[in-house]
Formats: structure tokens, C-alpha cells, sequence
């Protein structure tokens, strides 16, 4: 069966990256979640998806630049005003403290392409390793020097690249990296890469599925799992066909 990834929790109707979204994307039904992960000054890993705060909450600037503990006086309701309490920024280790209670896998982004924060593989590794999450953690990355770096420092927890333009045989590039799986950009992911990776025994987790056609044809070609904002959506289709 396809699993259902809630991308940045279920941010198509909550504001994405907070607890709110992971928790109500697991209410609706979703297999699992997709994270990204920043740094701040004092070294925390913390879940947000820019670099800087400015879109998503009511400061300014960058994540590097604030400690974790004025991280968290930020307003992270984002789009969502109407909602009546205030949203923080979570730190990894809030949601994956959450997780452990849960059955839901997770895909953790490592948003290390623009900043390299220093450090950033171990520090997730050995929060994963101490909420033994192993199994249940996917590391993902734009920068595939990190996530061969995470595979070198904990084999267990699996790696994927992330594509956002179509390779042209993506399975022999994830088997080259030790990936056993990759997450394509849908576009990058017609039924043939899908179909061919997973007879290699490589998994298919396209990024950021959407539209109803290409969800439908997603579950129809039995992919491994779609990373969607709408878990609820996806569900129900999913569950016509
Ligand atoms: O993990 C897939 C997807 O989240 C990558 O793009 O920009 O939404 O982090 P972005
Ligand atoms: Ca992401």
C-alpha cells in the first residue's frame, strides 16, 4: 500500500511545521509525517522550514541567528490568524518525543543546503537513536554529501535523496549512495521510474503531490508513498480506488 506522508504536518489546513499540523495530520489518518530541520545559534535543532523566519512567523531574520528559548516566543500561526492560540516553532526533539508515542514513520529533511550547519547529522542522529526511532526515520536532504555523511555515521536509519529534477535511471544513483529509496519531485517521477525503481527494490516518495490526478495515479502505480499537504485528500482517494 502507498503510505501517506503529511508534508510539514497537514499544512494544508494548519499552519505547517508545528505540533498543531503534526498532530491533526495524524487525526486525519496520515502514515507519517515530513519535516524540515534548521539550527539555531546555541545549536538546537529546531523545525521550520526556511532559513529565515519571516515567512511563517511574526519575527524577522534568520534561525542561526536566534537562540532556541527566543525561538520560541515567535507566533509560528503563520497564514492561519483565525486560529485562537498561539503556534511555537517545535524543536525536533518536541516532536520526536510525541513520536515515539505514535506509530507513524517520519521523514526528516535536513535543510542544510544553503547553510551547512555544522554538526547537524550527528546531532539528529543521536536524538533518533535516543527516542530509538530508527526504524521509523527517514533522513532526507537536497545535500546528498549530508545524507551519505548520516549513512556513514548510523547505517540503521535510512537515507533518500531528494531529486528535484528527473534522473535518468534514479535507482542505480540511490543504490550508488547506500539510499533505498529516493524522493523525486512528482514531475520526476513518471510511472516508469516508479515502476523500474521499485523492481530494483528501491522506494519511490514523491514530493509535493497535490493535485487529485496525480495522487490517483501515484496509488495506481502502487508507489512506495506520496509526501502530499492534504493527508485527509489523499486518503480518500486512496481509499476509492
Ligand atoms: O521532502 C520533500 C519536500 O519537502 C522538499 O521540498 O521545499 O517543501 O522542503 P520543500
Ligand atoms: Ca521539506
Amino acid at each position: 500500500m502507498t503510505l501517506i506522508l503529511a508534508h510539514r504536518g497537514y499544512a494544508a489546513e494548519y499552519p505547517e511545521n508545528t505540533m498543531l499540523a503534526f498532530k491533526e495530520a495524524e487525526k486525519a489518518g496520515a502514515d507519517g509525517l515530513e519535516l524540515d530541520v534548521q539550527m539555531t545559534r546555541d545549536g538546537e535543532l529546531v523545525v521550520i522550514h526556511d532559513e529565515k523566519v519571516d515567512r511563517t512567523t511574526d519575527g524577522t531574520g534568520l534561525v542561526k541567528d536566534y537562540t532556541l528559548g527566543d525561538l520560541r516566543k515567535l507566533d509560528a500561526r503563520f497564514k492561519f490568524k483565525e486560529l485562537s492560540r498561539r503556534e511555537q516553532i517545535p524543536s525536533l526533539e518536541e516532536v520526536l518525543e510525541w513520536l515515539a508515542g505514535t506509530r507513524l514513520v517520519c521523514n526528516i529533511e535536513l535543510k542544510n543546503s544553503i547553510i551547512p550547519y555544522e554538526g547537524m547529522e550527528e546531532k539528529v542522529i543521536d536524538m533518533v537513536r535516543a527516542y530509538e526511532l530508527s526504524d521509523r526515520i527517514i533522513i532526507s536532504s537536497f545535500n546528498h554529501y549530508s545524507i551519505v555523511q548520516s549513512y556513514l555515521l548510523a547505517p540503521e536509519i535510512e537515507i533518500a535523496p531528494l531529486l528535484s529534477e528527473g534522473l535518468y535511471m534514479p535507482w542505480i544513483y540511490a543504490q550508488s549512495i547506500k539510499a533505498k529509496g529516493f524522493h523525486p519531485h512528482w514531475r520526476a517521477a513518471p510511472d516508469q521510474i516508479v515502476t523500474a525503481s521499485l523492481e530494483s527494490g528501491i522506494e519511490v516518495r514523491p514530493y509535493t503531490v497535490n493535485k487529485e490526478s496525480e495522487l490517483e495515479r501515484l496509488f495506481k502505480v502502487n508507489c512506495s508513498a506520496v509526501i502530499t499537504d492534504d493527508p485527509a485528500k489523499a486518503k480518500i482517494i486512496r481509499e476509492k480506488l
